[in-house]
């Protein structure tokens, strides 16, 4: 059976995309598939040195999560028209972990005209380690949320068909 791995990569305790994730590994729990949650602003992860940042016992967890994972949710804030820092060091610092990987995107916006942030990062995904990319992001801005709740019913339903989509192709791509 795939295992799957949401993966929080927000800094901001009041982040908005965490909840989209929360959203998401709820979704998948439901959906009663493996799945683990990640939150990388608890990891204490160090910065990619290339070099002794490989040794450091929070990569080792973190290349092991991804490596277990057949899919993988992305929950990124956007920041500068792309994804969070934390997220690109996430990928500088666990490399090859993510080769062949199934790969969706929730991400939390302050407007609307950001939503083609993640592609940098998933072209990197894709030509560097072959991930399939699911074709439907999850984009929201802090209209869809009312203080700390997620209360837009369309973002809700976006999140539940782009969980679905992760699970459909990583059991299509696995069972080959
Ligand atoms: C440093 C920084 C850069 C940002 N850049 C963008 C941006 O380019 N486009 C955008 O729509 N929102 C931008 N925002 C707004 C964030 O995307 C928004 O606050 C979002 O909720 C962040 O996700 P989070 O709540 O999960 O941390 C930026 C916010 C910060 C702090």
């Amino acid at each position: 059976m795939p295992n799957y791995l949401v993966v929080s990569t927000s800094g901001n305790p009041d982040s908005n995309s965490r909840r989209m994730g929360q959203a998401a590994f709820d979704c998948l729990k439901k959906a009663k598939v493996n799945c683990e949650w990640l939150d990388i602003s608890r990891l204490d992860l160090p910065l990619c040195d290339a070099d002794a940042c490989y040794n450091d016992p929070s990569t080792k967890n973190l290349t092991a999560a991804i490596k277990k994972a057949d899919g993988v949710m992305i929950a990124t804030p956007v920041y500068n028209y792309d994804v969070s820092a934390a997220a690109k060091n996430m990928l500088e610092l666990t490399g090859s972990a993510w080769e062949d990987k199934i790969v969706a995107f929730l991400c939390a916006a302050g407007g609307m005209s950001s939503y083609m942030s993640v592609m940098s990062f998933a072209n990197s995904l894709m030509l560097d380690f072959r991930c399939l990319i699911i074709p439907r992001f999850v984009y929201a801005t802090g209209d869809s949320f009312d203080d700390d709740k997620l209360t837009d019913t369309k973002i809700f339903k976006r999140i539940g068909q782009v969980a679905a989509e992760l699970v459909r192709v990583t059991n299509g791509v696995r069972s080959k």
